[in-house]
């Protein structure tokens, strides 16, 4: 083998405006590359403890399982999907973009019995239509998605809770995306279980993925108890319930490894704890609320460029997450194109969409270390300068004038 062929690693200098990942704090970048210490060293057990919780203060809950699975976001998504439903039990699950349909997906591998209500790409449900569907339904969990990337729509959870409290229903949202960016409130909305993605408004790396359960949550694991042959001990009795379909995602392990048993149960990923550590801190440095009108000032910035640009937005923009657009790829213009020369003539990238949406609209994201005045001018001056030399004339300066003007009123 030729390993003059394969450089130190040494990536292109790329500004990240798609929908995430984006580029990390550079303190994340710092915290990562520390060496590494043994898993059951008091140093990382105390860093796990100290993840646990600052993440208490991400989430806004008094929950203690509130931890990191090993895995990007979808393992989140997976270990709560499988560790909270049966085989055959009833799931309702309401689909408003590509990642309702990834919970449907994974709900169908657990063997759950799926149902789902739908509202076309770029809404979201009013708490009336999930109300009707979880009486008509009567499932045992509610899946949702807060912010579906897909379509830079935010569902509002705010009532559900309440709605599924009502109704005996256990409460899951998938915040991989607007974790962070968009108000989420675990324990005041009722929530049994959330988890969330490193990538986008985190500002660090994927890799690791915050989650937390209510003790409601916990009790149902509690009851699919089962420990592995060769960690188990004489006092380790398995629960009454039907055992998790999964090794590498059964919470009760995971949360036995997380709490003071500290049973053997992964390798915990030591750097990417590391980075969800720093990510955290500095998101309650900046103070959660600060940083959440911090994602609404850049992503509303941006929405003004665009608008001032002439281009038209996707989705009902009451409902927009604050962290991401769509913008519709204008007729004639060749949406692959723009996105080729933005980055390689100015380092930028953004992002196209799935399914329905593919071609026709890119997504541009404001968030994390990129939620910033200079982010949203280059990209707003690159889109610009390429949609002209394309042939689709703005114009010229418009779109730095809207987002100025909209600064003008709330500098950051
Ligand atoms: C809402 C949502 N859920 C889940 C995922 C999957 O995340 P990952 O790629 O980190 O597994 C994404 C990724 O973009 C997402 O936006």
């Amino acid at each position: 083998m030729d390993l003059a062929k394969f450089s130190q690693i040494n990536p292109p200098q790329r500004l990240l405006m798609g929908p995430g990942p984006i580029n990390a704090d550079p303190r994340v970048l710092r915290a990562m590359s520390s060496q590494l210490v043994g898993q059951y060293d008091p140093a990382m057990t105390q860093y796990m403890n100290e993840v646990m919780a600052l993440y208490r203060g991400v989430f806004r809950t008094e929950n203690q399982w509130t931890m990191l699975i090993d895995g990007t976001s979808r393992a989140g998504i997976e270990a709560i999907l499988l560790s909270a439903i049966r085989p055959g039990d009833k799931v309702l699950v309401p689909v408003f973009g590509r990642f309702g349909h990834l919970l449907c997906e994974i709900a169908r591998r657990c063997r759950a019995e799926v149902h789902t209500i739908e509202v076309p790409w770029g809404e979201v449900f009013s708490p009336d239509q999930i109300e009707d569907a979880i009486k008509k339904v009567q499932p045992r969990l509610l899946l949702t998605v807060q912010g579906d990337t897909s379509t830079t729509m935010l569902q509002p959870l705010e009532e559900l809770g309440g709605i599924c409290k009502k109704y005996g229903v256990l409460f899951y949202t998938d915040a991989t995306a607007s974790f962070a960016g968009n108000a989420l409130e675990t324990d005041a909305w009722g929530l049994d279980a959330v988890s969330a993605g490193m990538q986008k408004c985190l500002g660090g790396s994927s890799g690791t993925s915050p989650v937390t359960l209510s003790p409601q949550m916990e009790a149902v694991i509690r009851k699919r108890k089962c420990i592995e042959e060769g960690i188990r001990t004489a006092a380790h009795q398995d629960g009454d319930d039907e055992m998790i379909y999964s090794n590498y995602f059964d919470l009760g392990m995971i949360m036995d490894y997380w709490g003071p048993e500290r049973l053997n149960h992964h390798t915990e990923a030591t750097s990417a704890l590391f980075g969800a550590r720093e990510c955290a801190r500095l998101i309650l440095e900046e103070g959660l609320d600060n940083g959440i009108a911090r994602h609404k000032l850049h992503g509303d910035a941006l929405l003004k460029g665009i608008q001032g640009m002439g281009l038209e937005t996707f989705g009902n923009l009451k409902y927009k997450m604050n962290n991401v657009l769509g913008v519709v790829i204008p007729p004639g213009v060749n949406g692959d194109r723009v996105r080729k020369l933005m980055l390689e003539d100015f380092g930028i990238e953004i992002g196209t969409s799935f399914g329905p949406l593919h071609g026709k609209v890119w997504r541009i994201g404001t968030m994390g270390y990129n939620a910033r005045k200079d982010c949203v001018m280059q990209t707003l001056s690159a889109l610009e300068s390429v949609l002209n030399w394309l042939g689709f004339k703005t114009t010229q300066g418009a779109a730095m004038q809207s987002a100025w003007d909209h600064y003008a009123h709330g500098s950051r």
